[in-house]
């Protein structure tokens, strides 16, 4: 008799429900951003066309960046949630091998990759790997360097009673480069992290279906496999209950939406760069 495959649940549906805000408003905010960046370029005259002109850019820009600021609220909430159910200190809940923060096994795990990338062994990677910590972590500097210029774009009035007009200036320059640094690093390493890689291809739907399957934790997360079956865990999280066959074709339509709008915008961005060294 064949095996059932089995799967275990990565993302609760607060997880999954925060990262969709995190695609809707970035994506919509590097369009109307970088379309008002570029303003002068045929591409973001018919992005201004398409949404009703400059004014509704602007306004669509600022409604998600209210939209970021609450999904960067609801992030403190699921780590403190995440953190009460450890039943670990707060700080070892955040440093240990399995918590968000870079640590010592990050750093050794950074090297087994580099040798894993010519001919060694794949290190043995748990519930996070550095990479997905560093993603986590951008979102914090992120919302702080964008967000706080954003702001100072926003309340220019507001901001030029208390400091020098030309701080303005500097507001500009930070959000502008780092919304430029921030859209060129999602849309091409992160997308290429999770859904470029070989075995992903096209697109992982772990973030919208919420739960892998038992052959890609053992394989991708052997660690973490083995830290499950030696605390006895493992048998209680598994579930043999496949994701909803409707569930996996929206997240990959939608999810292939995204991933090619990113990508399209990346290449119009560099094509615009490369147009005016030139
Ligand atoms: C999260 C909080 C954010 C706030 C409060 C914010 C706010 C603003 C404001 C008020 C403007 C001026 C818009 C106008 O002229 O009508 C602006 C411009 C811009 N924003 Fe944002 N924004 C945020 C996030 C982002 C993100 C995530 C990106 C891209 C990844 C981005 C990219 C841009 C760009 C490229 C511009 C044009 C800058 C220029 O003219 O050179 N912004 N933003």
């Amino acid at each position: 008799m064949a095996e059932k495959k089995l799967y275990l649940q990565r993302f609760s549906v607060f997880q999954r429900l925060i990262h969709l805000l995190v695609i809707l408003s970035f994506l919509t905010l590097a369009i109307t951003g970088m379309a008002l960046k570029f303003a002068m370029e045929p591409w973001a005259q018919w992005i201004s066309q398409m949404a009703g002109g400059f004014v509704v850019l602007g306004a669509l820009h600022r409604f998600c960046a209210l939209i970021t600021f609450f999904y960067f609220f609801l992030t403190l909430i699921l780590i403190r949630n995440k953190w009460r159910e450890s039943g670990k200190g707060f700080w070892r809940f955040m440093f240990d091998p399995e918590g968000l923060m870079p640590g010592m096994n990050d750093l050794r795990e950074i090297g087994g990759s580099f040798r894993w990338f010519f001919g060694g062994e794949r290190p043995k990677y748990g519930h996070w790997t550095y990479w997905e910590k560093f993603d986590f972590l951008a979102v914090f500097w992120g919302i702080a360097v964008i967000g706080g210029s954003g702001l100072a774009l926003w309340f220019p009035v507001q901001l030029g009673r208390v400091i020098p007009g030309w701080w303005l200036n500097i507001a500009t320059i930070i959000h502008s480069d780092e919304a430029l640094l921030a859209a060129g690093f999602i849309f091409t390493i992160h997308f290429y992290n999770t859904h470029m890689r070989m075995k992903k291809f096209p697109m992982d739907p772990v973030i919208f279906v919420g739960t892998i399957s038992l052959e890609e934790l053992k394989e991708e997360r052997p660690r973490e496999y083995e830290q499950l079956k030696a605390d006895g865990s493992l048998e209680k999280l598994l579930t043999d209950k496949a994701p909803e066959p409707w569930l996996k074709k929206l997240a990959f339509t939608f999810g292939l939406f995204v991933v090619s709008t990113g990508t399209i915008l990346i290449v119009a961005i560099i094509v615009t760069m490369y147009q005016h060294l030139s």
